[in-house]
């Protein structure tokens, strides 16, 4: 049977650089299932969908196809065949996931994708429900978060590095938009699942993170 690591946590807690930093130490998969509501959410952009209209949304989703490839351990994300890794990750995409992913039909349809790769192998699974839904019996779960403020200063830090132009009062706005509806949704809404342990990295660094969940994880598969 698989050794599962469920991650949940707030936008921007630093999830992905904590479970890709943990995964390469332990030999795991490391899967971001952002990146499905993501492109989920791009192909809505693209083709002008209304999320809010039941029927167009119904339709849309039998349209889409979602694949996932690893290359030298990095996921990429596939929306009917074409690679859409760079173009998920827009201020734009970030806004439409968490708005298309309060939908019910959305999230039915990745959970079976979801569980199915934790089924297959050790895997690192960062999201909002992972924890709580997902992966109920995953073996160790952690509720990443830090202060919106440290949050929002990281984005701004990574969207300045790839030359995005940004405004730091905008991102804590946003985030904590985010944050709001993540964690009101009625399905599947952002919460620590009571077996999770708490890790708060706004002062500690994604190594530290990393090491500290490798440990926890060395001990849980001992036991
Ligand atoms: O990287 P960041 O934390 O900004 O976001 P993400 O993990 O890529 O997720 C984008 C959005 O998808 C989130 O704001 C959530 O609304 C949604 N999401 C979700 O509902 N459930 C998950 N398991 C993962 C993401």
């Amino acid at each position: 049977m698989s050794f599962n690591i469920a991650i949940d946590g707030p936008a921007g807690a630093g999830k992905s650089t904590v479970a890709k930093m943990a995964a390469e130490k332990l030999g795991f998969v490391y899967v971001d299932t952002g990146a499905m509501y993501r492109t989920i959410a791009l192909y809505m952009l693209d083709s002008h969908i209304d999320v809010d209209d039941g029927k167009a949304l119904v339709d849309a989703l039998g349209k889409i196809e979602i694949g996932i490839r690893y290359e030298d351990g990095v996921q990429r994300m596939l929306l009917n065949g074409a690679d859409v890794s760079g173009r998920i990750r827009t201020k734009e995409v970030s806004a439409q996931a968490s708005v298309t992913a309060v939908k019910p039909q959305v999230r039915a349809k990745l959970l079976d994708l979801q569980r199915n790769l934790a089924k297959k192998e050790d895997v690192i699974m960062d999201g909002r429900d992972i924890g709580t839904r997902i992966l109920p019996d995953a073996g160790l779960k952690i509720f990443l978060t830090a202060s919106s403020a440290e949050r929002a200063r990281r984005r701004f830090d990574e969207l300045r590095e790839k030359g995005e132009k940004c405004d730091y009062e905008e991102i804590r706005k946003e985030i904590e938009e985010r944050d709001y509806r993540d964690m009101h949704r009625e399905e599947a809404p952002l919460k620590q699942a009571d077996d999770a342990v708490f890790l708060d990295t706004s002062d500690i660094s994604a190594e530290e993170a990393a090491d500290r969940i490798v440990s926890l994880a060395k001990e849980r598969m001992e036991r």
